[in-house]
């Protein structure tokens, strides 16, 4: 079966690419992971990458200061090394430019925890308490120029508890987001050419 050379995109804990790094190593599997890329040379997923024997490489975003087209032409750069055909964007915390997601669309996938079209950008499960929501949950979805608004390819819901906090129902949905996005990766890669 084809595998589908992928890297996944981190800017910090890295606990969702450790599910796809993880779920990659099935045999059937349609990803193979080449590279784990950072924006941030301090973030933790690295190490793990590495503990994985996956390639890491790191382009700080600081010294592009708010010329994001140059840090993306570096990133874009070392993808075309490796020879990239799907992105995972998993805890990538910047906003990418049209020009990017362009280049990429059809090719990159992204992972966000809400029940979107509810709560596109930060502090979702905040948003989702304070609305008084009786579920949240998390998305993986197709990236496209706005943020947070691609088609959803698969979503996993969870109760919102009365008791709920922040750390608690990060809690709840963490887990299901390890589970989700292996799953919607795999699917996204049946509809690459
Ligand atoms: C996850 O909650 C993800 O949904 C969001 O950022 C967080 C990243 O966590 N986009 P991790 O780095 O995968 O542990």
């Amino acid at each position: 079966m084809k595998k589908h050379r992928l890297a996944i995109l981190i800017s910090g804990r890295g606990s969702n690419m450790e599910a796809i790094l993880s779920a990659a190593t099935a045999s059937d599997y349609p990803a193979e992971p080449k590279l784990v890329l950072s924006n941030r040379p301090d973030a933790a997923g690295l190490q793990i990458a590495t503990k994985h024997r996956v390639q890491t490489a790191c382009v700080d975003h600081k010294p592009f200061g708010s010329d994001r087209e140059a840090f993306e032409r570096q990133m874009d750069a070392i993808l075309q090394e490796h020879q990239i055909e799907i992105i995972a964007l998993a805890g990538f915390m910047r906003v990418l430019t049209p020009w990017f997601v362009r280049r990429w669309t059809g090719r990159m996938i992204n992972i966000h925890p809400s029940l979107l079209p509810k709560y596109p950008g930060l502090n979702t499960h905040q948003r989702a308490i304070d609305a008084g929501d009786p579920e949240a949950g998390c998305s993986v979805h197709w990236v496209t120029e706005g943020v947070d608004e691609g088609a959803v390819i698969a979503q996993a819901k969870a109760p919102i508890l009365p008791d709920d906090t922040v750390d608690s129902l990060a809690a709840r949905i963490l887990p299901l987001e390890h589970e989700l996005y292996p799953r919607a990766l795999a699917e996204a890669c049946q509809s690459l050419k």
